[in-house]
């Protein structure tokens, strides 16, 4: 049965133990909140899949507490070592060649040669890792092709029915997915921007990298697919004037006139704040029975362009 725990250490111990017994437990990360299960047993790994309804062609993350454990699983150039004195811990993914001998279940990687790693900054993740002592895979807590989840009761709305232990973290401060980094070698490129943003790599690294998701993404990588992260509703984006039809996901403090409901991302204009709140207005809105969302023009800069690639995809064709 899916139950929210408190995150009391005692329940962290529990947690770890689940973990270690082959179950599925839910906790929080600096971006969303992750669906767990200990990377190198094939059935819990399995049961990830099966309870998010996932494509097994969908390669998951592993989550290690530290670089050490991460040299472990994958092959880092000096390139990617530098990526991850920058932000690791933090919200960064990085997609590397895998070691062969590596200890995780095949299924994580999809028939993928490369392994997708994250050190998350979040101190239950943190804790969660070292009391356990082994790598956590774990893709976004959500039903397959659903809204990520940033809080505890997001996580149970989606797994009701199924068993999952859920840690309860709070909301998550970034409220985005991880930015995704592939770093072979020399080459690097992002795979999904997140709220470490294009600048942010570029001044790490003292040069350029490619800046479009939509032009690198990889055919293997269906979190790049079109349609993903889509609530129930329609999505109306770059809207300017809102129909009687429609909610609306406002920005900022011009907001145009409207008769149904609405939810302001940042009153303020903050695009931080928009991301943390991006997915949990999306599912507000979905509670509340809106069949169609107008949405306001988010500036595509820094972290907007990371909003932005969620709301375009939310918006795509639902079956394309
Ligand atoms: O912030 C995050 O990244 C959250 C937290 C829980 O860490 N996780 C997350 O996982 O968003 P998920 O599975 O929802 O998205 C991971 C994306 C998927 O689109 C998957 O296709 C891609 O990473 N991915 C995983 N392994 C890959 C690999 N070896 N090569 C390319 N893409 C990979
Ligand atoms: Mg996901």
């Amino acid at each position: 049965m899916t139950i929210v725990h408190e995150a009391t250490s005692e329940n962290i111990k529990t947690a770890a133990q689940a973990l270690a017994n082959g179950r599925l437990v839910a906790f929080p990360t600096e971006t969303v909140y992750g669906l767990g299960a200990l990377a190198s047993n094939n059935t819990a790994v399995a049961s990830i899949f099966t309870t998010k309804e996932r494509p097994q062609t969908n390669p998951l993350i592993v989550h290690v507490a530290n670089i050490e454990a991460a040299e472990k699983l994958a092959i880092f150039s000096d390139t990617a070592r530098k990526l991850a004195a920058a932000f690791w811990p933090g919200p960064m993914t990085l997609v590397l060649p895998k070691h062969m001998n590596a200890l995780v279940s095949d299924r994580i990687t999809a028939g993928n040669t490369t392994i997708a790693l994250r050190i998350p900054a979040h101190a239950l993740a943190q804790e969660l890792l070292k009391t356990l002592g082994q790598p956590i895979a774990a893709p976004s807590a959500n039903r397959s092709g659903h809204v990520s989840p940033t809080t505890a009761a997001h996580v149970a709305a989606d797994f009701a029915t199924r068993d999952v232990f859920i840690l309860d973290g709070g909301p998550t401060t970034h409220g985005l997915e991880s930015t995704i980094i592939a770093a072979t070698g020399d080459t690097v490129t992002v795979l999904r921007p997140g709220s470490i943003t294009q600048d942010m790599i570029s001044d790490a690294l003292g040069r350029e990298v490619d800046s479009d998701n939509r032009v690198t993404q990889t055919p293997n990588a269906p979190g790049q697919l079109a349609s993903h992260y889509a609530p129930n509703a329609l999505l109306r984006l770059n809207a300017t004037s809102i129909n009687s039809n429609e909610a609306l996901l406002a920005f900022g403090a011009n907001v145009p006139p409207h008769s149904g409901p609405m939810l302001n991302l940042s009153p303020t204009g903050s695009l931080d704040e928009a991301a943390a709140n991006l997915f949990s207005a999306l599912r507000a809105l979905d509670t509340a029975n809106v069949s169609r969302i107008a949405v306001m023009p988010i500036p595509k800069e820094g972290v907007g362009i990371a909003i932005n690639d969620r709301l375009e995809r939310a918006a795509a064709p639902r079956n394309a």
